[in-house]
Parts: C-alpha cells; structure tokens; sequence
C-alpha cells in the first residue's frame, strides 16, 4: 500500500477481530517498526509485553468490562468525558473535534438529553445500561487474539522531569510506527484503556503481567486481523472527523492562523 494511503486508512478498531492468532512474523514485524521509533538519546525507553494465553486475555477482558460498568454507573466516565461530546451535527461539523453523541453506545442514544443529569445516570443504571455495557466490552477484549502490553523504563520515565516528556514522545512515536503498519497487514488496533478509570484495577493487571519494579505498565491495547466486512458495534468510540488546517495550523507567528488550505483538504 502507498504509504499517505496507509497514512489515510488508519483507524482505532471499535468492532469484533478475527478469532484467527497473530503469525509470528506479523509480531516480529510490529515489534520491529515500534523499535525504530526516534528516542531521547537513543534511550529506547519502551518495553512491551504480547499476551497470547487466553487465561490472561480473559481475565484482562473481565477487568476491562467490570472497569466500564464501574466507570459509567458511578458517574466519573461522563463527569470526565463530558467536555469531548459534541450534540449535535452542526456542532460537529463547526468544531471537528470530539465526538457525536449519536455515535456513543446505541444503549445510551435514549437519553442522550439527560445522560449529564443525576436523574439521567439513575436512569441508566435502573436500565442497567453500564453492566450491558460493560459485558460487550468484556466480549470485544476476550475475542481478541492478542493484547500488547507497552511500558516505560522508570528510569526514563520520571514524572515531574523532562525525560518524562521525553520517553512518553518517543512511546508515542513507537505506537504510531506500530498502528500504522496494522493497516498495511490487514490488522485493527484498539485502545483497552478502562482500567485505568477505575482505582486499583490497573494494579490488578500489572500483576497478571508481571510487571517488574523498574517498568511502568503505561497502556494495553487489543489486536487482530480485521473481518472482509466490518459492522458498526454497539460500543462506538471513533470519530472520523478531523480539524481544519485553519483549526489548528499557523503561519509565521500563532497569531495568524493558516488560510486557504482548508477546501483542499477536504476536496
Ligand atoms: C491517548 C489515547 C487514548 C485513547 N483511548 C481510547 C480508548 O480508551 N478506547 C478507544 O476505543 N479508543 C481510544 N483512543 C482512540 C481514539 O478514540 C481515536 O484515535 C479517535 O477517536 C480518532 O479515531 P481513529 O483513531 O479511528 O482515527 C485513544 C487514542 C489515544 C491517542
């Protein structure tokens, strides 16, 4: 594939993989590009875990489900998020940013004028909207033939100093590298980022993947190869809107933003 199409492709997975494994040379192929990510000093502060056993997927998807349910009942997920959530389509077109509340969980659609009030999150829970959520999420992670575990090295990653910044760049970088060669091999990537929303229960998978001392367990992420036809879950986080040049680029001093480029952009 042409590299700005692989560039152009590229997509976060919300939907179902494969069962099929990841061969090993697709692994080693992965593993290869985050490598050749650039680094602070060449410090290659990433380190990576590839789980393949089902009892750790599973149990990884059971704290990825039960983490969702927690966050969406006790209301922290849309106390967070509220400010990324966009309501209407003119909304979205104008500000490019975000996502459509049409494109949240099918689930929540009904209350989609309430779900910020306290009446809304009763609602939803009496409706045991987040368990349903949760259990979907639950299935997506478990269904998925691999999750990739990325940490930092602490002795790069020390929060508060610049190597900090430093080594979650050079992270970043390397996953770039890594999901945008899943296009070109036929492969979806997806954040499993719930655990994280709830205390204690990123600890929990710390623990399952033996995390050592000098590590720190910064993201995991599902993978697997992608079915011919691709159905729109019920869980529906993507977005594919993205802002304007003008929104977001300068020219000469940040007062002044970039004109001219938008129409070919979108043309
Ligand atoms: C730091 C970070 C965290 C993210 N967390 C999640 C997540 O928890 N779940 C998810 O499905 N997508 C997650 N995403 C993916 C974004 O939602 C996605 O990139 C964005 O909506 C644009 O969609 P696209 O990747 O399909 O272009 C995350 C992306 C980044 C960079």
């Amino acid at each position: 594939m042409e590299f700005l199409d692989v560039v152009r492709r590229r997509r976060t997975t919300n939907g179902a993989f494969l069962p099929d494994p990841v061969s090993e040379e697709h692994q080693r192929l992965l593993m290869e590009v985050a490598g050749r990510a650039p680094s602070q000093l060449n410090s290659q502060p990433w380190r990576f875990v590839i789980v393949e056993e089902r009892p750790t997927i599973e149990a990884i998807a059971r704290i990825s489900g039960e983490s969702m349910t927690e966050a969406m009942s006790n209301g922290t997920f849309f106390e967070r998020y509220k400010p990324y959530f966009r309501f209407s389509k003119e909304e979205m077109e104008r500000r490019r940013d975000g996502m459509l509340f049409d494109r949240l969980p099918a689930p929540l659609r009904p209350f989609t004028s309430q779900v910020f009030t306290s009446r809304g999150q009763k609602l939803m829970n009496a409706m045991r909207v987040p368990q349903n959520l949760g259990e979907e999420n639950r299935k997506l992670v478990a269904g998925s033939p691999l999750l990739l575990g990325v940490m930092l090295d602490r002795s790069e990653y020390r929060p508060g100093e610049l190597s900090s910044f430093y080594s979650l760049f050079s992270m970043g970088a390397a996953m770039e590298n890594l999901w945008l060669t899943t296009v070109e091999i036929g492969m979806g990537i997806q954040f499993v980022s719930f655990p994280m929303e709830v205390p204690g229960r990123w600890d929990e998978i710390v623990g399952l993947l033996k995390v050592p001392d000098d590590l720190e367990l910064m993201a995991v992420y599902r993978l697997g190869y992608l079915p011919a036809e691709q159905r729109r879950p019920p869980i529906d986080w993507t977005s594919e809107h993205r802002r304007l040049p003008s929104q977001y680029v300068f020219r000469g001093t940040c007062a002044t933003p970039q004109e001219g480029w938008d129409q070919r952009t979108n043309g």
